[in-house]
């Protein structure tokens, strides 16, 4: 038999994992790591417990929650139907950092899906919380565990920054590998093969990736186009934001980013050098990388109290980089000189 898999030091056990249950099973809320960010979790199927997820984030009523479930079968439970397409995708990247919205079942309460006729599933890959959702038995709604419109956690110390342990039960999984929220998908108007896949969120899960699954070209999103009363509220509203005013800067502009303001923090990821009052964090040079340093670097830059957080642009290369490119666009104004 092989042995049971380890959990190093920093990880929930059986014994964290059991209260967990006991807390979702009265109704309670649960932060759980997955390999993209922390999540806020609650019983998918119980609205009053949804309805505190929501209060607990601030999260406007409209912006409806991804159900996380332990694979295929589950996700069955929530949507309306599992068509061929979500098959293979589910198939392709699941567990992973890959939502898919179909249309939701009658099972799902009205809260999880912002009063829209869909849902959003994905199974997340890590084994924290897929020993979580194995135990509990059922869907989990899991928002990530920020206020609404703030950075999301990459570490289980972020989630306790802001929610105090009498709200919300944290599940230690150790920092994210991916770092930034999971890709979106939309499958609502495939059904019958009239319609192409959309993608509503950018993420490190490419739309070229997703069409040479399908086998058909994934178009790449605008949430305004998809139907129904509750779009991706994710992607027109300023996310994912610091504290501090925050801007891109191309690499040129250095200088007249740095004289702009009394004291800067400057985000690298090409090693560019500043002189004090300014200091700099350097990310590293590799999308991926760079990803999961993200949301970590900006908390960083944020706890330095400086004027401006000055992020150099990155490179306009690849999927990875492009779902960088959105979380920052939504984080900071380009730098006007
Ligand atoms: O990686 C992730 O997806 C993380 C981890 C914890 O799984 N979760 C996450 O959840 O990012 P949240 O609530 O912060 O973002 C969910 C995004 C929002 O942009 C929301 O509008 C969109 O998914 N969404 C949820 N349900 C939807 C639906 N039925 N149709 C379209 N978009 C939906
Ligand atoms: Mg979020």
């Amino acid at each position: 038999m092989p042995a049971a898999p380890q959990h190093p030091e920093s990880h929930a056990g059986p014994e964290e994992i059991a209260r967990a249950v006991a807390i979702l099973r009265a109704g309670g809320v649960v932060a759980f790591p997955t390999e993209t960010v922390y999540g806020l979790g609650a019983d998918a199927l119980n609205g009053g417990a949804v309805a505190r997820v929501f209060a607990l984030k601030g999260r406007p009523a409209g912006n409806p929650l991804i159900v996380h479930v332990t694979g295929e079968e589950m996700a069955g439970r929530v949507a309306a139907a599992w068509p061929h397409e979500a098959a293979k995708l589910a198939r392709a990247f699941w567990p992973g950092p890959l939502t898919i919205v179909l249309p939701a079942s009658r099972a799902v309460p009205k809260a999880v899906t912002a009063g829209g006729p869909t849902v959003a599933v994905r199974c997340p890959d890590h084994l924290v919380t897929l020993s979580l959702l194995e135990a509990f038995g059922g869907p989990l709604v899991g928002p990530s565990a920020n206020p609404s419109g703030r950075v999301s956690p990459t570490t289980a110390a972020h989630v306790r920054e802001v929610f105090s342990g009498a709200d919300v039960f944290v599940l230690e999984g150790g920092p994210c590998r991916g770092g930034i929220e999971s890709t979106v998908v939309s499958l609502v108007s495939v059904r019958g093969g009239a319609g192409s896949a959309r993608v509503l969120r950018p993420g490190l899960i490419g739309a070229e990736e997703l069409s040479i699954v399908l086998g058909h070209p994934v178009e790449e999103g605008s949430a305004a186009a998809e139907a129904g009363p509750a779009p991706s509220p994710g992607m027109q509203e300023v996310h994912y934001a610091p504290a501090a005013r925050a801007v891109v800067f191309e690499a040129g502009d250095l200088g007249r980013v740095l004289a702009s303001a009394p004291r800067v923090e400057v985000l690298t990821h090409s090693g560019l050098i500043v002189a004090a009052p300014h200091t700099a964090i350097g990310l590293p040079s590799e999308a991926n990388a760079y990803a999961a340093r993200l949301y970590a670097a900006l908390r960083e830059a944020d706890a330095l109290k400086p004027d401006l957080i000055a992020i150099e642009r990155p490179p306009a290369e690849g999927a990875q980089w492009a779902a960088v490119a959105d979380r920052l666009a939504r984080a900071a104004k380009p730098f006007r000189p």
